[in-house]
């Protein structure tokens, strides 16, 4: 993790000022966003001092910065102690940032952290000629040519030791170097041999919706047989409609419901009779269901009997004759079923109760 601590007190600067051409490039740079949004030309501001500054950016101009955009200090400075694309100390003509972050780790940084300890020193220092430094930083965005190294603006990628201190000889010597991949491959292309992809027909549509046919064929090869396995495959064909009244009939209409009789004319349910829509003769019930005559189909609102909150309010289950079978008799010994509507709620006993 790169250190992100201003340089020290002795070797900063007293005093930072953009230059008239940068001023004038500045100006410009603001003008790009709308009134009360110039903080947003912050990194290209200090971009542009970082290299005014020769590579590297002192706190006065960090301040100056901020009072050009009208920023509070902490909020410029909060930006570039954050993003290592600006060098808080000063670096080498030649300043690598080396990528340890996880692929570029694995594919081999930690053998590039050697080479460029051993050639140029601690993280941050620069070499007494000036000609490099270098600083540990995070992903720069080419983890698939990994491991790589940006020097000053330019990539350098699939580094191995070997072509790191290639690179460094070239540098220190004047030489031209390179960008770029390094092993011969061009851009992010496969590192050796292009081995995905080959099948044409991934390329003439003959595939397009072959994955279908594949769930298709192992449904068949798993359904049950016989009939079960014949409204399985009829299934698909015959899909159920989304909502229920999208083409499932209704088989029977609700004998006089509340809303057949608003359809018809009549008042839905009388003010002064309250069973109203609840009388079991009128309600949707079974065609079949054969309940003596007067005794009435358990309604919903009355044969919810709440749960006790606390045990010793509920009913004595014992006690509440002829409503519960007792344990181990078959419902057909058990009498006539009960619905609860003409039975009073069974709440804990009174005392007289009790005695009697
Ligand atoms: S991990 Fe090194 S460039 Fe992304």
């Amino acid at each position: 993790m790169s250190n992100r601590r201003l340089a020290a007190a002795e070797i900063q600067p007293p005093s930072f000022a953009f230059t008239a051409d940068n001023e004038n490039w500045a100006a410009r740079e603001i003008e790009k966003y709308p009134p009360g949004r110039q903080a947003s030309a912050v990194i290209p501001l200090l971009w542009r001092a970082q290299e005014q500054a020769g590579g590297w950016l002192p706190q006065k101009a960090i301040e100056a910065v901020a009072e050009k955009l009208g920023m509070p200090y902490i909020r410029v400075l909060e930006v570039a102690t954050f993003y290592t694309m600006f060098a808080l100390e000063p670096v080498g003509r030649y300043f690598v940032q080396l990528c340890g972050t996880v692929p570029c780790h694995s594919c081999g940084a930690v053998e590039l952290k050697e080479v460029l300890s051993r050639r140029i020193g601690e993280q941050g220092h620069v070499t007494a000629d000036g000609t490099f430094s270098w600083l540990e930083v995070e992903c720069l965005g080419a983890c698939c040519n990994a491991p790589m190294a940006q020097i000053n603006k330019d990539y350098y990628e699939d580094l191995t030791p070997e072509i790191l201190e290639k690179i460094l000889d070239d540098l220190a010597a004047g030489r031209e170097v390179k960008p770029g991949p390094q092993q011969g491959r061009r851009s992010s292309e496969p590192a050796r041999a292009a081995n995905t992809l080959q099948d044409p027909a991934l390329f003439d549509g003959s595939v397009v919706g072959a994955w279908r046919n594949r769930f298709e064929e192992q449904a068949i090869k798993e359904a049950p047989t016989g009939e079960a396995s014949t409204a399985t495959a009829a299934a698909p064909s015959q899909p159920k409609p989304a909502k229920p009244d999208a083409g499932r009939t209704i088989e029977s209409e609700a004998a006089d419901t509340p809303a057949k009789k608003a359809k018809e004319g009549e008042v839905p349910v009388k003010p002064d009779d309250p069973e109203g829509s609840a009388d079991p003769r009128k309600a949707t019930v079974a065609p079949n269901d054969e309940r003596p005559e007067g005794r009435s189909a358990p309604q919903s609102g009355k044969s919810y009997t709440p749960t006790p909150a606390k045990p010793e309010e509920g009913r004595p289950v014992a006690d509440a004759k002829g409503t519960t079978p007792v344990s181990g008799t078959s419902p057909a010994e058990g009498g006539a079923r009960r619905d609860g509507r003409d039975t009073k709620p069974v709440g804990p006993k009174t005392s007289d109760e009790a005695e009697r």
